[in-house]
């Protein structure tokens, strides 16, 4: 069914390429409102205690300004007595931006200047006159790990580390070989180039049209309904187009409570904008000690995993993530014992970052596994095969797919791995050291309970619809090949629509599940329209197609015919006029139960190898290749599946060489917040990027066997570089990124 045109499975261009390019996609804050009035957000300057006077008199004695919110005068919203908690929040209070005189972290909005023009609110807002009283804070990581503890409240959709299994203490005592040792990776802030907006333009009949930067345009809509006491009737948020997210768009941020705050206040279209160092004041990816025990035989077996993991989190919320589940989701082994714990820091809540929780539990398992690959002097690649989970051992249950033993192949022939002499510091090219390292990814595959509607008009158009957003993965195309390829039409005649919270129902566009998910919402809808369309042409008089069924018919082109006999059929124009409808619609639902998946264990798997040539003499590091295996299930557009997994091991380049929050920990203030000292991969840190996706045929968790693709390319990279790297220089550097100062 899915074959018409084969769209699916096949390279097609963006359908949105065009528009982004051009200018035309419009992203937040380039929305126009007559009377449109600017909103600049003024930070605190300490990290903790409280405000003990704020005068904005000067400030509001400049033409041109309209009001200074702050906690003494901000407007009583519904907030103050709601705990309202967004579909993605994690157990604990919110944040609520201007709630009291506290102050709880460095940079947490405390005013909110509002004039007729951006300079002006600007220039007023140097003005405001701030004074603090100062309590102690606490931002260093090493000192309070003494305090970690295990959240008591889990959050939703995180699994909690599986029980402990067999004596992994014990096991470890006794294992003739021993790696265990500390691994740490560093805060990372998420740097998407669009930076967070809200343009709220108020209706005359006191509606709200908000122009949001979001990653699920109604987890928006119900914060600011709920936060304001407001129907969700009364608010609309639209998303069509953003610059990048990275999950830092999951959660609805301050810009928006404050927009929409002044907006209703002030009874005028109001817009405010995050500046670039102010994307370094809400969530991150939390920093990680993580200690990793393996005991092995001198064969390489298993015979204990221990992983521990404390990651930072806010003094108002238990962020978490699933950081040491994968050891064992890995690997066989009998005796295992995976421990998470949280640590409170005074900074803001972290939120999640491209595969939160796998990029940093991964990065250190696959580090250790190295360790071991050198301790019992087994190929890297072997070891992992000898160890191959076969079964999901946390739970027993099979796996959906699995061709991670294909990756491992396949990514090692197109490397060329078999040409490496393990021993480091062994091969040279000219005056640099060369590595190799490889590493494995996973990610679970998810899919969320998702709605979309399909609408055929009488015309041979079809327009697809869901409120999720796409942050720069291609949601717009797979969608409308999906479409397209039901319903037999080019995929030109196809309108998908999305970021729009009057959509169908959504989940926030995250977790890799959004391809599943409103994939297979939208592939539902269109069969209903598909099914529909065919009975209307089966009852119209005379029809060439009575006695047909849906199995033997093909819809191509606008028409119905007959698959054995493509002269015989009628077109969708004839089908609807002879019914005397100009459209034929329906709107599906996907889930998770829908199939067998319940009962396997569903991710997608990877293979990273990576070669580096080091300096030595100036402590440089290139990536100069990266091979990437991908089993992902159905990949629907191998184009923008490639670049999804270049844009994650890019992001693993940055994990593992450049990115990092640096903390002042007397000021509890992250210091390097610009894009001149938080260092991301540029154009000539890019080499070589070698994407191969394997074929993973996935029966079990949705019709068209997807995994997702959003967040598996990041997973592993960094270890395969930080392996890379002891095999070029015979150094083992477990503290991520790994920057020059590091390994000189
Ligand atoms: Mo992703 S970190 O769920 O946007």
């Amino acid at each position: 069914m899915l074959k018409a045109q084969g769209y699916v499975g096949s390279p097609q261009n963006r359908v949105d390429g065009r528009a982004k390019v051009t200018g035309e996609a419009r992203y937040a804050a380039e929305f126009d409102a007559p009377d449109l009035a600017y909103g600049i957000v003024i930070s605190s300057a300490i990290a903790k205690g409280r405000i003990a006077s704020i005068d904005i008199s000067s400030a509001l004695a400049i033409p041109g300004v309209v009001q200074v919110f702050t906690h003494e005068n901000r407007s009583g919203t519904a907030w103050l007595d709601r705990n309202y908690r967004d579909e993605t929040a994690p157990p604990g209070s919110p944040f609520r931006p201007l709630y009291d005189d506290q102050v709880v972290y460095s940079g947490q909005p405390i005013a909110l200047v509002v004039a007729d023009e951006y300079e002006i609110a600007a220039h007023a807002a140097s003005l405001v006159r701030i004074a603090y009283e100062t309590d102690t804070h606490m931002t260093d990581l090493d000192i309070k790990r003494s305090e970690a503890y295990v959240p008591p409240k889990k959050r939703s959709g995180v699994k909690a580390p599986p029980s402990p299994r067999g004596d992994a203490e014990e096991a470890f005592t006794q294992a003739p070989v021993k790696v265990h040792a500390e691994y740490r990776i560093a805060i990372e802030h998420h740097n998407p180039m669009e930076t967070h907006a809200s343009t709220v333009i108020y209706e005359q009949d006191g509606t709200l049209t908000i122009h949001e930067k979001t990653q699920g345009p109604q987890n928006s809509q119900s914060y600011v309904s709920s936060v304001f006491g407001l129907s969700s009737d009364q608010v609309r948020v639209v998303s069509p187009f953003i610059g990048g997210a990275f999950g830092s768009g999951l959660r609805p941020q301050y810009q928006l409570f404050l927009a929409v705050m002044a907006a209703l206040e002030l009874k005028r279209s109001v817009r405010v904008v995050l500046t670039r160092d102010q994307m370094f004041t809400f969530g991150y990816r939390p920093q990680a000690i993580q200690t990793v025990s393996l005991g092995a035989n001198p064969d390489g077996m298993l015979q204990s995993i221990m992983h521990d993991a404390i990651q930072t989190t806010s003094t108002f919320e238990d962020y978490q993530e699933v950081v040491v589940n994968w050891s064992n989701l890995l690997y066989h082994c009998d005796n295992v014992k995976l421990t998470y714990r949280l640590a409170q820091v005074d900074t803001a809540t972290p939120i999640d970052m491209r595969a939160p929780g796998a990029a940093t539990g991964v990065t250190a398992i696959e580090t250790a596994m190295d360790e071991l690959a050198y301790a019992t002097g087994i190929d890297p690649v072997e070891l992992r095969l000898r160890n191959y989970a076969e079964v999901d051992e946390a739970n027993k249950r099979d796996f959906s797919s699995k061709e991670l033993r294909a990756c491992y192949q396949l990514g090692a022939e197109r490397f060329g791995w078999a040409q490496r002499n393990p021993e480091p510091r062994s091969m040279r090219d000219g005056r640099e050291l060369v590595g190799w390292g490889m590493a494995t990814g996973v990610w679970e595959a998810i899919m969320q309970k998702t709605a979309a509607r399909a609408v055929l008009s009488a015309d041979g158009h079809l327009e697809v619809s869901c409120a999720t957003a796409d942050i720069g993965t291609g949601t717009y195309t797979i969608l409308t090949q999906i479409a397209a390829d039901i319903m037999g039409l080019p995929m030109e005649r196809v309108t998908t629509r999305i970021g729009d919270s009057s959509l169908p129902k959504s989940p926030v566009e995250g977790g890799s599940w959004t391809a599943a998910s409103a994939g297979t919402a939208v592939q539902i809808a269109c069969q209903t329209v598909r099914e529909s369309l065919f009975k209307y042409a089966r009852e119209m008089d005379a029809s060439p197609l009575a006695n047909a069924s849906l199995e033997h018919v093909s819809f191509a082109d606008g028409r119905i015919v007959l698959t054995n006999d493509p002269e015989t059929g009628v077109s969708f124009t004839d089908i609807m006029r002879a019914r005397g409808v100009d459209k034929v619609e329906a709107e599906e639902k996907a889930s998770p139960g829908m199939m067998t998946s319940m009962r396997y264990s569903g991710y997608s798997h990877s293979a990273v190898f990576a070669e580096v040539k080091v300096d030595e003499e100036l402590g440089i590091i290139r990536v100069t290749r990266i091979v990437s295996a991908v089993a992902a299930g159905t990949i629907l557009n191998p184009k923008t599946a490639r670049s999804q997994i270049i844009g994650g091991i890019v992001f693993g380049i940055g994990m593992a060489l450049e990115e990092e929050s640096m903390l002042d920990h007397n000021l509890g203030r992250f210091m390097n917040h610009n894009l001149a000292e938080y260092h991301v991969p540029v154009n000539a840190d890019i080499h070589d990027i070698d994407v191969i996706f394997v074929s993973e045929h996935d029966d079990k968790l949705n019709p068209m066997g997807i995994k997702g693709l959003g967040e598996i390319g990041i997973v592993g990279t960094a270890a395969a570089i930080g392996n890379a790297i002891f095999h070029a220089t015979g150094k083992r550097i477990r503290d991520y990124p790994i920057t020059i100062d590091k390994l000189l």
